[in-house]
């Protein structure tokens, strides 16, 4: 199989790695790839969101499967553009993309088909919003941007004052374009977070190994919220008996749901969990793998991806096995200084090998650039140091000694990652 993975951070290096450990891969690219995926795919430099120039290479590449990583490219069509040119695709269609593209219509799914989420109301007027949050009187309020917003579309307003600021900055300053036209305010909920990535081709649904992220900036849950610092696989808080719950009352009516819906989800659907004192509940979805919960979970992954990939494709997962690595496995993300705010890009790295990689950890790139046999940072997130252990104390043992190895200008990382 000759493969093409769409993307070129920390996740799509995590997908590349696992794709080339099959027998069944025979050629493999990456769009646009970065510093580290160039020692293990061949990167062309496409951008995600060039959906004409990836189906136009996938054919004059004779590519068999292409995967579409990222948000924005499964919003706006590549897998349908792709199938239209009879090229296969492993993610959804834009129509199922939208239960993460577009939070109004996911919120509505649940509403209709009961999934436990937090109550909400949808407003298109900013008005309306402050009239409704004014009569709520309760904080922290959350508010929601619609549309995509590279994860920063979620507002925690602690009083009236910061709402009515998150209310102007979405609907009136349009800080994330059109995704600020309607906004979803909900209820706020507690308790600890859990990442599901589930395998489904629209029929079955088979979940992965639990995760764990951690999205504010600094220790201790301080800070601003980023893409994520770090993640751990499995979650502790996530036992046999709460994932039997969450496969009833919110795997199983998704997927039925989304095929109610006449848009069957095929792909890998993300389920971001929120385990309330009242049982499970969707803080939100996603249309895809997460990061960096990709490079926690994949690496546990025992049977081929491959097999798996085309099982979705084909549909028919319900036959595919699906088996899981015991071990636990720590991811901590080496950021730029000043990420998720203003950083420097090109400051080089040292530490990493030729393969830029370290003994003892595998190094998941994100933002890195490879020039003349040297890496240089190219983004947010840097670098994210992944290990496998017996368990959890180990794998996180083993990956904060790889990050001593490596340095960088201002590197920024959390060191409380799994605590
Ligand atoms: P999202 O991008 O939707 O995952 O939201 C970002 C983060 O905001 C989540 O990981 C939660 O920590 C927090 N959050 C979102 N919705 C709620 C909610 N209803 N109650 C409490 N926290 C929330
Ligand atoms: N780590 C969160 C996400 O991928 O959306």
């Amino acid at each position: 199989m000759r493969i093409l993975v769409i993307g070129g951070g920390g996740r799509e290096h995590a997908i590349v790695r696992k794709l080339k450990e099959s027998p069944r891969t025979t050629g493999l690219y990456c769009a646009p790839g970065n510093g580290g995926i160039a020692k293990d795919a061949e990167c062309v430099p496409i951008p995600v969101t060039d959906i004409p120039g990836v189906v136009r290479f996938a054919k004059d590449k004779r590519i068999d499967l292409v995967f579409v990583a990222p948000d924005d490219p499964l919003a706006a069509g590549m897998v349908d553009e792709l199938e239209k040119a009879g090229i296969r695709a492993f993610g959804p269609n834009a129509k199922a993309a939208e239960i993460e593209s577009s939070k109004v219509f996911s919120k509505g799914l649940m509403k209709k088909y009961h999934i436990p989420t937090a109550d909400y109301e949808v407003f298109g007027d900013p008005r309306k919003a402050l009239d409704y949050i004014r009569k709520q009187d309760t904080y922290p309020a959350v508010i929601k941007a619609d549309g995509l917003a590279l994860g920063k579309g979620v507002i925690l307003a602690g009083n009236f004052d910061e709402a009515k600021a998150a209310v102007k900055t979405i609907m009136e300053d349009k800080a994330f374009g059109a995704s600020g036209n309607r906004v979803v305010i909900e209820q706020f909920l507690t308790g600890p977070e859990v990442s599901v990535l589930a395998f489904t081709d629209g029929k079955c649904v088979k979940p992965m190994v639990s995760s764990k992220d951690h999205k504010r900036a600094l220790d201790g849950d301080k800070g601003l919220n980023t893409g994520g610092m770090g993640t751990i696989s499995p979650n502790p808080y996530y036992t046999p008996e709460i994932a039997e719950i969450c496969r009833n009352t919110i795997f199983l009516p998704t997927i039925r749901a989304m095929r109610q819906e006449g848009r069957p989800f095929k792909g890998c659907l993300y389920f971001g969990l929120m385990l309330t004192p009242d049982g499970p509940k969707v803080i939100e979805y996603n249309s895809r793998f997460g990061d960096p919960e990709t490079q926690v979970v994949l690496p546990r992954l025992k049977t081929d991806f491959v097999d798996i990939l085309e099982a979705v494709v084909d549909e028919r997962l319900e036959r595919q096995p699906v088996e899981w690595r015991g071990e636990a496995c720590a991811c901590v993300v080496m950021a730029s200084g000043g990420y998720p705010k203003r950083y420097k890009k090109g400051v080089e790295i040292t530490g990493l090998d030729a393969d830029g990689q370290i003994p003892g950890a595998t190094v998941f790139h994100a933002g890195t650039a490879l020039r003349g046999g040297r890496y240089y940072t190219n983004g947010g997130r840097v670098l994210g140091v992944t290990a496998l252990g017996k368990d959890l104390p180990e794998a996180l043992k083993k990956a904060y000694a790889g990050v001593d190895k490596i340095h960088f200008e201002d590197a920024q990382y959390r060191h409380d990652i799994g605590k």
